[in-house]
Formats: structure tokens, sequence, C-alpha cells
């Protein structure tokens, strides 16, 4: 199974602004989404942007399937996550469809063990491409909507820290939540 590293906050690559796909029948790109899959799979998220394994193309991957049985819930890293269909999105471009932002907690594979407080907005479009180059335009809202935000957010180079308003509400999982599993964790 080809997992791949993940690249780490402090990682230059993981700081550019990332190219836009031109080619969607190719190898290339049949060749990174089964590694992202993989990868993210191997690593229990909910979502998973190309920089992050260090291809700088504007792909990003996320999905929450519900959980088939209690137990694979409770073991989950987002036991409490709305359902949000797997997608592959190519060359996204995000709408906020209005000024409202929510709060709440975000971790990501390239910031292991820490979690932060982070505003998004609620309500957004975005559009972009399947594999096949097919045309994907969706209105959304909520931690769907988040997961997208925080998805798109690296290819820009943008880590959730970055978004952070009150940097109290910074910090390692296990000392934000003594008492249980980061129950609103959120995000790749
Ligand atoms: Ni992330």
């Amino acid at each position: 199974m080809p997992v791949k590293p993940v690249l780490r906050m402090g990682d230059a690559r993981l700081l550019q602004h990332a190219e836009a796909v031109a080619d969607f029948g190719g190898d290339e790109l049949r060749v990174l989404l089964r590694d992202m899959r993989d990868t993210m799979q191997a690593f229990d998220g909910v979502g998973l942007a190309a920089p992050q394994i260090g291809v700088n193309l504007r792909v990003v991957i996320f999905g929450v399937a519900p959980p088939q049985h209690e137990q694979d819930r409770q073991n989950s890293r987002y036991p409490d996550a709305e359902t949000v269909p797997e997608t592959v999105l190519i060359n996204p471009v995000i709408t906020p469809l209005n000024d409202k932002a929510e709060q709440a907690w975000e971790g990501c594979l390239s910031i292991p063990g820490l979690r932060g407080l982070v505003p998004r907005f609620q309500h957004i479009r975005y559009q972009g491409y399947d594999e096949s180059g097919a045309l994907i335009d969706r209105t959304v809202s909520g931690f769907h909507a988040r997961v997208v935000q925080h998805e798109c957010d690296h290819l820009e180079g943008i880590l959730y820290p970055a978004r952070i308003q009150d940097i109290t509400r910074f910090g390692y999982t296990e000392e934000l939540f003594p008492e249980r599993e980061a129950r609103n964790d959120r995000i790749d």
C-alpha cells in the first residue's frame, strides 16, 4: 500500500501556492489519488491535500463515512463528525455565501498531536472537478464547509494555526481535553 509520509509544519513545501491540474486523464493524477487515499486512510484522516505528501498540485480529497459499528465510532478520531461524501476535488474555488463564521476545533495530519479553535465560514459554495474532469458544484455548511476550507487552505500554503484568533485556544490535544479524546476534533 503506497502510504506516503505526511509533511509536517516547518517543511517549506507546505507553504507553497499549489499549481492547477491540467491533465485529467493521465497516470500522474491516478497515482497521486491512489497515494492520497491510502495515506489518508492509514492516518485515519478526514481529508488530505496533495501538498501534504509533497505534490504541489491543486488536489484535495475528503470524506467521512458513517461508522458501520459502534466500536468503529468509538475508535474514530472524529466520533461525532457529520457524514461528508467521499470527494476528490481538483482546482477548487470556494465562494463564501455570507459573512457568518463559526469557531470549532481543528487538527491536521501535518501538525500531529495539536488542536486549535479555528473560525471558518459557515456556509459556502465550492466548485471544482473530480478525477475524470466532471464539474463539482455544491453548496454546503457546517462541518462539510469547514473540511473543504481547511483542505483548500493547504493549496495556498496556509496551515490552520495562521487562522487562530485566540492563541490560548491552541495546544496539545491531551492537555486541552484531559477528560476525553477530543470529541470536537476536526479535519485532517
Ligand atoms: Ni490539514
